[in-house]
């Protein structure tokens, strides 16, 4: 489903650990600011202090956590991101720029863990009304390669822990979903980290010169 045309736009980041959306999130979003545009960068699961302490519980490897309860938890921290901060950001023009949303749900519990896409697609449609981003930046990396870069420095989170064989699936469910999304564009994230910055604000540009024709 299309969202409803609003005046700022809303961009998320999609790809597996190491695939580099930290430092690309603060390209994107200086890139836009140096063309007047209010920026605020977020991130899933959290973004919201309820969203943050969500966030807490489903990446401490202390709790077991059943898949369910695991999906479940991503779209209850997702639905209070969207009514408390998305929504009424992006009607006052500020543009959105989002680490993760919807189609890591689909990536990693879908694929990842195993549920059925109709699975998750009633789960965006009940608790979000499939509220979709105007663009998504999927950053894909080889697994191993990606691994090698996120080498974690201290203890790895509930995900992190994970086997290659996980990875593998998610990656695979990334790139099935940017074949049925059309807002989802794929950038070869093992490229060297300026050539990753000039195909992403290449796709960031169209986005503003079609949002500034809009207006005009
Ligand atoms: P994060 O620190 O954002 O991971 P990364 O640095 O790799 O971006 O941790 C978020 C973790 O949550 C990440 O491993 C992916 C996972 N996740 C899901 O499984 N489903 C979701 O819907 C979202 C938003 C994240």
């Amino acid at each position: 489903m299309r969202r409803e045309s609003t005046a700022g736009k809303f961009i998320t980041l999609e790809g597996a650990e190491g695939a580099g959306k930290s430092s690309l999130m603060s390209a994107i979003s200086e890139w836009l600011a140096a063309r007047g545009l209010e920026v605020l960068a977020s991130r899933e699961p959290g973004g919201t202090p309820v969203g943050e302490v969500l966030r807490d519980l489903l990446l401490d490897p202390k709790h077991p956590i059943t898949p369910m309860t695991e999906l479940a938890l991503m779209f209850a921290s997702r639905a209070q991101h969207i009514e408390e901060i998305i929504k009424p950001a992006l009607a006052k023009g500020v543009w959105v720029i989002c680490d993760r949303f919807t189609d890591s749900s689909y990536a990693y519990q879908g694929s990842g863990r195993g549920f059925n896409l109709e699975s998750i697609s009633a789960f965006e449609a009940l608790t979000i009304d499939n509220y979709a981003p105007d663009l998504t930046l999927l950053l894909d990396i080889p697994v191993e390669l990606g691994l090698q870069r996120a080498a974690q420095v201290g203890e790895p989170d509930r995900f992190e822990r994970e086997a290659m064989e996980f990875f593998q699936k998610v990656r695979a469910g990334f790139l099935a979903r940017a074949e049925t999304e059309q807002r989802i564009k794929v950038i070869d994230a093992s490229a060297d980290k300026a050539a990753v910055e000039r195909h992403a604000l290449l796709l960031i540009e169209q986005l503003w010169l079609s949002s500034e024709q809009a207006r005009a």
